[in-house]
């Protein structure tokens, strides 16, 4: 080969190279995040349904998601009003049928402003279109920064089992590639230290797999 046939090949092998590693970084950074639920642009919510402490006899609590439109930008507020027993039971909160695979993702984000004097909150998912008794949910619980957007990381891997708010770490851990259930709920605090109660409000953004 000659001097110039040998740097005319050497480009052309760099340039492919450089062609080809751009191109799966672009894509491994694009594939690893999925848009779940995008709250600035969807028509309705009305497929977010309560669920709330009033499924039992003694429940007191109210939940709504309601979409918000100004003149300028559009979310999701997730309104609630907590009325808990003496002892902190009592939660309320939203959800969502899906049919989800979220397989290969590492965590759920939230963007959102949690507003108002409750910041304890905690996503509840099921799996495998388990419903109610005696299926357990799969919960992670988060304290917001108050009165501040921010990007709530919840890992995947942090979705623990639950009955009725009690863990159950002897449950089939939550298949990821079968997520069928999606909720946030606002919480008395029975089995924890902290106790909430009263009106409270959460902005969303939009809610992403990464
Ligand atoms: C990106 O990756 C997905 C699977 O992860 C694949 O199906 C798709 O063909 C890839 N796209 C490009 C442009 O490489
Ligand atoms: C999750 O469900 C899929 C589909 O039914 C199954 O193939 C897989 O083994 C399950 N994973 C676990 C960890 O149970």
């Amino acid at each position: 080969m000659s001097g110039l046939k040998l740097s005319g090949w050497l480009v052309g092998v760099v340039s492919s190279l450089a062609f080809s590693i751009s191109s799966v970084a672009a894509n491994s950074s694009k594939s690893s995040e999925k848009m779940l639920f995008d709250f600035t642009t969807v028509e309705s919510v009305s497929d977010w349904t309560e669920m709330s402490d009033v499924v039992r006899t003694v429940g007191m609590s109210k939940a709504a998601l309601t979409l918000q439109k100004t003149q300028v930008f559009q979310r999701a507020v997730f309104f609630s009003l907590l009325n808990p027993q003496p002892n902190g039971a009592g939660f309320a909160g939203v959800r969502k049928a899906v049919q989800l695979d979220l397989t290969g993702h590492t965590a759920i984000k939230v963007r959102a402003r949690v507003q108002g004097p409750n910041l304890h909150y905690k996503m509840v998912l099921r799996h495998k279109g388990e419903q109610y008794e005696p299926f357990p949910t799969y919960e992670n619980f988060f304290t917001a920064k108050p009165n501040e957007f921010e990007e709530i990381n919840l890992p995947l891997s942090e979705f623990k089992a639950y009955y009725r708010g009690k863990p159950m770490p002897d449950a089939e851990p939550l298949n990821l590639s079968q997520v069928s259930s999606v909720g946030l709920q606002v919480y008395g605090g029975v089995y924890s230290e902290q106790k909430q109660a009263g009106p409270g409000s959460m902005e969303i953004d939009w809610i992403k797999a990464v």
